[in-house]
């Protein structure tokens, strides 16, 4: 699509140049902090300066295609949002963890300037790879009426989201687990998004605007005691990034956005209109959290005050929007409505993901049984198949990713802890099995003395049938 007005992002600029940014990132990739994960870093102890990207991906991944809405959980997304998370939150003091000379070392190597220059180099490659297919959403001159009309769309399709979500959760027997999961995902790194738009308004990127229609997502509501007590209730009680291997692709994409368009000052517009996104989005949340959580939050809210707010939210940024119009002219105004179209995209690719992930979590045993059929299947339809074996040692362990198809694991000899939910630990021991759907983000750490297994990839149409009879009635008994 050619617009009159500019892409956001534009992986165009890099066309032939990614092995020269590939060799960048094996370098940034190297330093200390980012290696993988060993078994007891699985979270980690308030240790901010401990980011593992799991280098050793950057041995095949070529990016060489940007990432497109339709692979947003896949490996290349989540390896782009990991290292980019990573590089924008260099320029972030946390102080060292103690007095231990160790810490002091791995603070100091944290912020080393070779590693910020590197990341320098590289970001702008990476956001053109993870953001391409947010840049030029739409033409941005659809008027201020139907762009501010987006934020209504946001909240009431996040609104049905999260009422079908926790819906689900509560079917499958599965809400405090959910729960967990979900404020991984938005309480953990509310801290980063924050960041990100109070280091722009400091800079100025919102002076354009009239101060009373900014955008913020620090508002009451959700009111953060509230988010705190629910984090608390489900064990999300440690310092920012502990959770860091259980953050979905299109988790940190989202931080990562207001961070990548937060440092260009000649897209200040086009983070107002994504902050104003984010806004809406967080508002829907915080709304359906106080719903599914009434019995912590002693005040309740009448409905009035929601569709209240909902409105003054439109009516504020139809005000920008205007106010930029008249001020800057068509190009600003465009500009500042790509950014909301970006945001209302990732808005909705974000819930795909995070609703993909909560739909296997809380169907592992129903998972485990969909493997058993796929391996009597295999057994009778294709024998032959690469099985993909492995043979990992005693504690071996890997850092949670994501694959780009669907995977069978099968134990053949020895045991495994497998998990893809903070505080999950699904033991697997010889002939036990378990289906992850394409995009699911899991680890695993070898817990016998050798673990062999099979992880071979399972045609789209098989796994499609199976994941259908999740949405249909259960059966009156499932043969164990
Ligand atoms: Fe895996």
């Amino acid at each position: 699509m050619t617009h009159r007005h500019p892409a956001l992002f534009d992986f165009g600029d890099f066309s032939g140049r990614s092995e020269e940014y590939v060799a960048l990132i094996r370098q940034f990739a190297a330093a200390q902090a980012f290696r993988s994960a060993t078994v007891d870093e699985l979270v980690l102890d308030d240790d901010y300066h401990r980011r593992p990207l799991r280098p050793e991906d950057f041995d095949f991944l070529k990016f060489m295609k940007p990432v497109r809405s339709d692979n947003v959980s896949r490996l290349p997304s989540l390896a782009s949002n990991r290292t980019l998370l990573s590089i924008y939150e260099l320029d972030v003091a946390r102080m060292p963890r103690s007095a231990d000379p160790a810490d002091w070392q791995r603070f100091t190597e944290f912020y080393r300037d070779d590693v910020k220059t590197l990341g320098a180099q590289l970001s702008p490659f990476l956001e053109a790879y993870a953001f391409s297919y947010l840049g030029n959403l739409t033409a941005g001159d659809e008027g201020v009426d139907a762009a501010a009309e987006r934020l209504l769309r946001i909240f009431d399709d996040e609104t049905a989201f999260w009422d079908q979500t926790f819906a689900r959760l509560m079917r499958n027997d599965y809400l405090e687990e959910g729960l967990r999961f979900i404020m991984v995902q938005r309480w953990a790194l509310a801290p980063s998004r924050r960041r990100a738009v109070a280091q722009a308004l400091a800079s100025g990127f919102f002076d354009g605007l009239p101060v009373d229609a900014r955008p913020t997502i620090e508002g009451d509501l959700p009111d953060d005691e509230l988010l705190k007590r629910i984090a608390g209730s489900c064990g999300v009680t440690r310092q920012q990034h502990a959770y860091w291997q259980f953050y979905l692709p299109t988790s940190m994409a989202k931080t990562n956005l207001l961070y990548a368009l937060a440092r260009r000052p000649d897209r200040a517009f086009a983070l107002a209109g994504a902050v104003f996104a984010a806004e809406a989005e967080w508002l829907a949340f915080g709304v359906a959290l106080e719903r599914a959580c009434a019995h912590l939050q002693p005040a309740h809210r009448r409905a009035g005050d929601v569709e209240s707010r909902k409105h003054e939210l439109v009516g504020r940024f139809a005000n920008a929007l205007r106010a930029i119009g008249e001020r800057f002219g068509d190009a600003a105004l465009a500009q500042c409505v790509k950014g909301a179209a970006a945001g209302e995209h990732l808005a909705e690719r974000g819930r795909w993901d995070l609703g993909e992930q909560l739909k296997w979590l809380s169907a592992i045993p129903r998972f485990c049984d969909f493997a058993r059929r796929i391996s009597a299947r295999i057994d009778v339809e294709c024998p032959d198949i690469d099985r993909e074996t492995f043979v990992e040692p005693h504690e071996m362990c890997s850092t949670t990713h994501v694959h780009n198809d669907h995977r069978l694991v099968t134990i053949q000899e020895g045991e495994m802890l497998f998990w893809g939910n903070l505080g999950m630990q699904l033991q697997m021991n010889e002939g036990d099995m378990v289906l992850i759907p394409d995009g699911r983000l899991h680890g695993s750490t070898v817990m016998s003395g050798v673990c062999t297994y099979h992880q071979p990839i399972i045609p789209d149409d098989w796994v499609q049938a199976l994941v259908l009879e999740l949405e249909a009635p259960k059966p009156a008994r499932v043969a164990a």
